[in-house]
């Protein structure tokens, strides 16, 4: 991508929260990336970074094999600031001294710091920072100086200020550091001098542009499930070429109550979208008859999924390329040293498989950001709050959410459930402080009683979490009505459940979907 502005690279030592740096660091209105640790000094110096964060990462700086970085990247000449182990890098490769602490240190601490212009300024002379760490400087290489302690730490921040190399043993990308995105802010604004110049706005102009020069007077073909991601991308590159992009919109039978309506709705009439609607419900029931193990339920998904769209772009004549809704997280996924989580636990069967069939040319228009900043891209291409906010949805729809065998039945009695728990959470305006709300249906059936009758029926599983990007979650604190409000219409409204029951567990160790 052609930019003029200089990026902050974020070269991921393996942390958790990589992520939640480069996304802090976009909030601060700059472009970031995030690159392995082990990324060629020649590689760096071409993406002409205006400045470099080391992350954290799990390791000890002493473990073998730990990941280091090339020694070179300390003569790019630009600012660099390490977190927690990157800040450990400065004193181990630079000459001072790395030791393990008398006692880990996780939790919350209080930060005490002397700097009033550079990587604090602005931030209260103490403040609550987050600690998480078994090793920690024990001596500063030369030329350094402690900037910022903590009770148990005295070199807490640590500062180079002529080589521009700063280093905080705590984390400032967590909400538990309140004030960390202003420290973050300062890094990337004050010590690396960049403008305020990432925005949605002009994200939205520069890529249409581009799509326009990729494209040329070519065709593009799409595959909407009317998600945000592949929503917003088919209306980015219809605002770029027109009618020369097709969507196809297949029904699998597995998409929640009204869905497969509302979105040829939104886009053919709203939007004016060429699409082209599938309804293959038939075939995805048949193929999934007697199937009850989850990774053979995504494998036969996806795999039909892939006929059914070939078949209809056979159909459509020849295109020349595929868009698709990837975003950062799943290219850092796929690209990470340690690869993420979500990569192996379970197989993603998102329309990924389709070009080495078909000979097609990826358009990934939105696969430099993050969720949030695909919403704001929505916005900007005013598009309903419906499409913009709603939760993400995976690919094999409540063919995962089924647990146990897929019927048309029990999909009938989830896609029930399932409408009035979205129903109930929308009308206590708690929506959008939910990252995703599901209901499971269990293959197990209990013993109710209803008016005078004895009930043995279905059990259902209400799932509602908070997240970031889905890699890790905690469970939504609803208030207890609407639980209760819930499992009311539930019980009363939707043949064949008698019991509703709510999944209080995080991720880890759960994931957020059941199968
Ligand atoms: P888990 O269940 O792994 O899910 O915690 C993380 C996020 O990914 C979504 N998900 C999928 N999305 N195809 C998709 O497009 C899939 O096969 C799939 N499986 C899970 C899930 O809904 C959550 O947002």
């Amino acid at each position: 991508m052609h930019r003029t502005e200089r990026p902050i690279v974020v070269l991921d030592f393996g942390a958790q929260y990589s992520m939640l740096i480069a996304r802090r660091v976009r909030e601060a209105k700059v472009f970031s990336l995030i690159m392995p640790f082990d990324t060629l000094v020649a590689e760096l110096r071409a993406l002409n970074p205006a400045g470099i964060i080391f992350s954290g990462g799990p390791s000890s700086v002493h473990a073998e094999g730990a990941p280091l970085p090339n020694p070179e990247v300390f003569k790019l000449g630009v600012p660099i600031l390490g977190i927690c182990y990157g800040a450990q890098l400065f004193a181990h490769m630079l000459g001072g001294k790395v030791a393990a602490s008398s006692h880990r240190e996780y939790g919350i601490a209080h930060l005490e710091h002397d700097d009033t212009t550079g990587l604090f300024k602005r931030v209260h002379k103490r403040t609550q920072v987050w600690m998480s760490h078994g090793d920690a400087i024990a001596a500063l290489p030369e030329g350094f100086e402690s900037i910022g302690r903590t009770e148990n730490c005295p070199y807490a921040a640590i500062a180079n200020r002529h080589a521009k190399l700063y280093g905080v043993q705590f984390h400032p990308e967590v909400v538990h550091t309140p004030q960390g995105a202003r420290i973050l802010s300062n890094f990337v604004r004050t010590i690396c001098g960049c403008p305020a110049s990432w925005d949605m706005g002009s994200f939205v102009e520069r890529v249409i542009e581009q799509i326009r020069e990729r494209v040329g007077d070519k065709r593009v073909l799409c595959a909407l499930s009317g998600g945000v991601d592949s929503s917003v991308t088919a209306v980015l590159i219809h605002r770029a070429i027109g009618d020369r992009l097709t969507c196809v919109l297949v029904n699998n039978g597995l998409m929640r109550k009204g869905e497969t309506e509302v979105v040829q709705r939104v886009f053919r009439d709203s939007f004016h979208i060429d699409l082209c609607y599938v309804n293959a419900e038939d075939r995805f029931l048949a193929a999934l008859e007697g199937v009850t193990d989850p990774e053979e339920k995504r494998r036969i998904i996806g795999n039909l999924f892939i006929d059914v769209f070939e078949e209809e772009a056979r159909k459509l004549g020849h295109r020349d390329f595929l868009a698709q809704g990837t975003l950062y997280p799943d290219v850092i996924e796929s690209a990470s040293a340690t690869g993420g989580p979500s990569a192996t636990i379970k197989s993603h069967h998102n329309v990924g498989g389709l070009p080495k069939q078909m000979d097609l040319e990826l358009l990934e228009p939105l696969r430099e950001l993050f969720k949030d900043e695909v919403r704001a891209v929505g916005k900007e291409l005013d598009m309903p709050d419906g499409i913009v906010w709603r939760h993400p949805f995976p690919g094999p729809g409540l063919g995962v959410r089924c647990i146990g065998a897929v019927t048309k039945e029990r999909l009938a009695t989830l896609r029930e459930a399932d409408f009035i728990f979205i129903n109930e959470i929308k009308q206590a305006e708690l929506y959008r402080s939910i990252w995703q709300a599901l209901v499971c249906l269990l293959p197990v059936r209990s013993v109710g009683v209803q008016g005078d009758e004895r009930s043995y029926e279905e059990v259902c599983v209400l799932r509602a979490v908070t997240s970031e990007d889905a890699m890790t979650a905690d469970w939504f604190r609803f208030p207890p009505e609407v639980l209760q409000d819930t499992a009311n219409r539930i019980c009363n409204e939707v043949k064949h459940i008698n019991r509703v029951l709510y999944d209080i567990t995080s991720k880890p160790p759960g994931t957020i979907e059941w199968e």
